[in-house]
């Protein structure tokens, strides 16, 4: 079964979040701008695969066993500390965005499946890790900002995910790419713009972090826009889950909610669409 490898022993986890969790400090949004270099490097074929991601989606991809023995090389402590405690995350420095999580497979088939337009649309992929919803809509020709905790993360795996799929030009006009936190994300986006898309997948497992995330969906969807949230139904071990995010939701009272798509088998795994209620722009939370 699918567990989160946060540490050897659940009840350890749960002690040093009670005492260390009002001590975290996350860091500031901030907006990455890809360099000349960063565009211009060429990928060694040992350094990614091609894969058929989704069906009939095929992706290179960034071998991120590769990334992390790099990281590790240049002694990004992270990710040093990630890999020695064998977690998948470590609140508020690594958010274990270096590997492809199971909802993204649900997300993408669905938007496949479904054969969502996303032609000329805003695309946010909020908590993208290795990218491959923002990908996968950039191949459906919209145009993405890319979203992960880790600056380390967009620059080592997700930016040069997007050149080895796309030409310079796609690239460098369709693509935007941002770090940090969520509290900090909205106010440093274009306030002019808004999206027609957010999908975010397996990014509700931490219930402190549920106001940051709906606090993006609120200020930053538009009228008419609709989230796609991908997530397990609980994440053993840590508390948050999908009935908890959308209770707060619903709690506000801004935005319906439906569930488009359940699994059939192993962990129980799910896909939210929220909408705008009418007449429901943005205002200060109440939740
Ligand atoms: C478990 S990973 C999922 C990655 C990817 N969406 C997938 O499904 O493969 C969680 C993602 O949420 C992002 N994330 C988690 N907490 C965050 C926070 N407080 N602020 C910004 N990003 C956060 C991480 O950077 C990471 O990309």
């Amino acid at each position: 079964m699918f567990k989160f490898r946060f540490a050897e022993d659940a009840a350890d986890i749960d002690e040093v979040d009670s005492e260390q969790k009002d001590k975290l400090e996350w860091i500031s949004a901030s907006k990455l701008e890809i360099t000349p270099e960063q565009i211009e490097a060429k990928c060694e074929a040992y350094y990614y695969t091609e894969t058929e991601v989704l069906s009939g989606c095929n992706l290179k991809l960034i071998r991120t066993d590769k990334v992390t023995q790099d990281l590790t090389d240049q002694n990004c402590q992270n990710i040093i500390e990630a890999e020695s405690k064998h977690s998948d995350l470590i609140p508020a420095k690594y958010e274990g965005g270096l590997k492809i999580w199971e909802c993204t497979f649900d997300l993408g088939q669905y938007i496949l499946e479904k054969e969502i337009e996303l032609k000329d649309k805003l695309v946010m992929d909020l908590g993208c890790g290795v990218g491959v919803i923002g990908l996968l809509s950039l191949r459906k020709n919209s145009t993405v900002h890319f979203q992960d905790y880790n600056a380390e993360v967009l620059k080592s795996v997700t930016i040069p995910n997007v050149i080895l799929n796309f030409d310079h030009t796609i690239v460098l006009t369709r693509c935007e790419f941002y770090a940090g936190d969520w509290a900090s994300l909205a106010t440093l986006l274009d306030e002019n713009k808004k999206y027609d898309y957010i999908f975010t997948s397996e990014t509700i497992y931490n219930p402190d972090n549920h106001k940051k995330l709906y606090e993006i969906f609120k200020r930053k969807l538009k009228t008419d826009g609709v989230v796609f949230v991908a997530g397990k139904i609980y994440y053993f071990g840590v508390g948050g889950g999908m009935r908890q995010f959308e209770n707060l939701i619903l709690k506000d009272g801004c935005f319906d909610v439906e569930s488009v798509w359940k699994s059939q088998h192993g962990v129980n795994r799910e896909i939210l669409k929220f909408t705008r209620k009418p007449h429901q722009e943005y205002h200060t939370s109440s939740v």
